[in-house]
């Protein structure tokens, strides 16, 4: 059997606070990347998805678990091997301002990886650079001018371009879009979604815009307090959730937006990640918590059948146990950030 192209599993990672106490950001995940598909992971801020995609990418290590790529535990890994790891998984950031050096014209941006990873050089690399720069949208005649000199949607262009630049078989792309104005949100989207058609990539897309999950993911893993709580296909989590934080997720979707989100709160927070609650995670905010719910570990996750798998004890009992599941806030830091970016952009025209 072929193996999974990326594999996650029971992966934690802790940070120490000041003062002795633990922060768990990711308490046992276990995800899968098949090739060519696109997993997004969703949730709300501090559940965990940078932590997570910081994983997979090696950034980090895990204090447990194991990241396996093609059947090799990467953990273990040293020198070229994980040189050649790291060629193929990829990453593009949120912001395109940060990611990009200010004083390296594009052709260095895009032939360095090339040479880093032993590919090529010379006239041979600025060619493939040129055609990458023409593949992502924008013209062989910017590879000789700096990041300044680019809007955000054209920088995230080129930080896609620097990603295919080494040939990954993976794209870890965490929050790609979230920086970007709505109106060019859609042209990044569409351009991912093209290369990975034309490309066969696979994307692990992280995001707390569930418009643009539903348009791009084939399968969906949402987050909560560092878990994933539900997985499925996209059609059949977006068309019957299960777990009862996807579905306020879901009725939080057509009012999310940068400013109205953060007034959301009234159906309560996350917990805090270095005292989570006893039981399920989501039991302070759940309309159907139940006593079982309260005691021992958080729910495993548990299979529906047919690549859905949930973590809510009572999945299968919710839609005849009444109640109505109103909207949760989605407070994102990243949310703020950009809430304050667009605000001293405005404020600089
Ligand atoms: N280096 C670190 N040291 C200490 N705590 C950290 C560190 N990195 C992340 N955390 C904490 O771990 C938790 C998960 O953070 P993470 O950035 O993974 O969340 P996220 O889901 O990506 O959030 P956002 O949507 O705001 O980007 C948060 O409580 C965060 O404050
Ligand atoms: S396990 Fe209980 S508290 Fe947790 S989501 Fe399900 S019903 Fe709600
Ligand atoms: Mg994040």
């Amino acid at each position: 059997m072929t193996p999974r192209l990326l594999a996650a599993e029971g992966l934690h990672k802790a940070y120490r606070l000041p003062g002795g106490r633990t922060l768990l950001a990711v308490d046992g995940v276990d995800l899968h990347l098949d090739r060519g598909e696109t997993l997004a992971v969703v949730g709300e801020s501090g559940c965990g998805k940078s932590t997570l995609g910081r994983l997979l990418l090696r950034l980090e290590q895990p204090d447990a678990g194991r990241m396996v790529l093609d059947g090799v535990d990467v953990g273990g890994l040293r020198g070229g091997a994980l040189q050649t790891m790291r060629r193929r998984v990829q990453v593009v950031f949120q912001d395109p301002y940060a990611s990009l050096d200010p004083r390296q014209r594009i052709r260095a941006v895009l032939t360095r990886p090339m040479r880093l990873h032993g590919l090529c050089d010379g006239a041979e690399a600025s060619r493939r650079a040129a055609a990458l720069l023409e593949r992502v949208g924008l013209q062989a005649a910017h590879l000789d001018r700096l990041p300044h000199e680019f809007s955000g949607g054209q920088r995230q262009r080129i930080a896609i371009a620097r990603a295919l630049s080494v040939g990954p078989e993976v794209i870890v792309c965490d929050e790609p879009v979230s920086a970007l104005d709505v109106s060019v949100q859609a042209q990044v989207i569409n351009l991912l979604q093209d290369l990975q058609r034309d490309t066969g990539i696979a994307l692990v897309f992280i995001s707390h815009d569930l418009a643009v999950v539903r348009h791009l993911a084939h399968r969906v893993a949402v987050m909560y307090a560092g878990r994933v709580v539900e997985t499925a296909p996209a059609d059949r989590l977006f068309g019957e959730p299960s777990h009862p934080y996807t579905r306020a997720l879901l009725a939080a979707a057509p009012r999310i937006d940068m400013g109205a989100r953060l007034h959301e709160a009234a159906a309560g927070e996350p917990p805090d990640p270095s005292a989570p609650p006893p039981g399920c995670r989501f039991a302070p905010r759940c309309p159907y918590v139940q006593p079982a719910c309260r005691t021992g570990e958080h729910p495993a996750l548990r299979s529906l059948g047919e690549g859905h798998a949930t973590a809510c004890l009572f999945a299968e009992t919710l839609p005849r146990m009444g109640g109505q599941v109103g909207p949760i806030a989605v407070v994102t830091e990243t949310s703020a950030r950009i809430a304050a970016y667009r605000r001293a952009r405005d404020a600089a025209h």
